[in-house]
């Protein structure tokens, strides 16, 4: 039988594969216990959409009865998409033929859906058709009660969440928020990546959604427990790799989640019984040439001034002080002005991550094998801009 690669790089398969973050689910855990709605924020790809299928995984294998749903709500631009992915949620979790299922459609029959199965996936689509906006608004209502009516406690998570600052309707936020207050039998996990949003949704106390929820904040797996799961998963294969190479991957990787992952499943799949650091050096090099291509339609997508200053960051790896002198000089970059409009170009591309700590801000380019191309690139012959790039 084929050996199955123990890193996944996408989703969620099995306790087994997926890496620690006990504390976060004990927080997830006793929140859902004790009927507090959680707010789930990360840069991208640190875990959050793993950590929700993996509580729901603890939730399903307890003894305890509940309706666990995740529904990713990043491709919808409006109230209508949102009721929209919702149903489709519901139905993916729980299809016609299970008793929930059934009892759901018979349920949004009222809303005359048109419920479709997709040729090749077979994922459900359902199609709406609304006269007027008070109608979307009782469907919305209605798929809310239908969940506070359940024996069982409904586990909702929402991902993608900052989404709805987008939609048209004005009333959106109120609208759910409305709803939501008033369900006792379902908890929310609110998750999102841009944490601007995500905060000014929670914490504005001007905005709807203002204290309703408790903050989880997942920051990157504790070094110490990733480099024993690594080596673990090489031993329960029958191979091995040393401690020095695995500090190199997670060094390589700043530890975070996904290139991680990547580059463990590029390094397991040289087939290698006993891992080296040429292997895993060799493995990042494919990684980046595999990736160039992307990293020079950047290239093209960005100003010479906003280029500069990536290569910039990326050669500090991480700046704390965007406006200090030396940092401006060193890279050509101009004003303390022209600093601050060139990462918020950058920040609003998502080519810049700021994250804040306890004390303070920093910066780093926000893909991690995108800033070791830069660096790999730009370490010899950088060159300063020209004035006239600054832009
Ligand atoms: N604890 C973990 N152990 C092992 N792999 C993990 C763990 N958490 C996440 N992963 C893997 O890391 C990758 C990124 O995780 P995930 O997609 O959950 O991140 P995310 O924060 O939801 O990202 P995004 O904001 O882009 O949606 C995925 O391939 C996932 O399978
Ligand atoms: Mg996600």
């Amino acid at each position: 039988m084929k050996e199955l690669n123990p890193f996944i790089t996408k989703g969620y398969v099995s306790k087994d594969l997926f890496c620690n973050r006990e504390t976060e689910l004990k927080i997830l855990e006793n929140n859902f216990n004790n009927n507090i709605d959680t707010t789930l924020i990360s840069p991208r790809r640190m875990g959050k959409t793993g950590l929700i299928y993996r509580f729901f995984d603890l939730l399903n294998n307890k003894n305890g009865d509940f309706i666990t749903i995740y529904a990713d709500i990043f491709s919808s631009r409006s109230l209508e998409d949102f009721i929209k992915l919702l149903a489709e949620a519901i139905l993916h979790y729980y299809p016609e033929k299970t008793f929930f299922g059934r009892k759901f459609l018979q349920i949004i029959k009222g809303f005359r859906p048109l419920i479709s199965y997709d040729g090749i996936t077979g994922e459900p689509q359902v199609s709406i058709t609304y006269q007027t906006p008070q109608e979307k608004e009782l469907t919305l209502r209605g798929l809310f009660d239908f969940f506070e009516r359940q024996d069982k406690r409904v586990m909702l998570a929402i991902d993608e969440f900052q989404q709805i600052t987008e939609y048209p309707e004005k009333n959106a936020e109120a609208l759910l928020r409305t709803y939501i207050q008033q369900l006792n039998n379902v908890n929310f996990i609110f998750s999102g990546s841009k944490t601007t949003l995500m905060l000014d949704i929670f914490s504005n106390s001007k905005r709807p959604f203002f204290s309703m929820t408790q903050y989880l904040s997942l920051k990157k797996i504790d070094r110490k427990t990733y480099c024993d799961f690594i080596v673990r998963k090489f031993e329960e294969n029958k191979r091995t790799i040393d401690d020095s190479t695995v500090n190199f991957i997670l060094d390589w990787t700043l530890s975070h989640t996904y290139y991680t992952q990547v580059l463990c499943n590029r390094v397991f799949s040289s087939g290698r019984k006993n891992v080296d650091i040429q292997c895993a050096k060799k493995a990042c090099a494919e990684i980046l040439q595999q990736n160039e291509e992307i990293y020079l339609q950047y290239r093209q997508l960005l100003t010479a001034g906003q280029w500069n200053f990536l290569i910039a960051i990326a050669r500090e790896e991480r700046v704390t002080q965007l406006t200090a002198q030396n940092f401006l000089s060193k890279y050509g970059i101009g004003t303390p002005a022209n600093a601050r409009r060139l990462s918020k170009a950058l920040i609003d591309k998502d080519l810049l991550l700021s994250e804040s700590t306890v004390d303070s801000v920093y910066y780093q380019v926000y893909d991690v094998f995108f800033m070791r191309w830069l660096q790999e690139i730009y370490s010899f012959n950088f060159r300063k801009p020209s004035p006239e790039s600054h832009s």
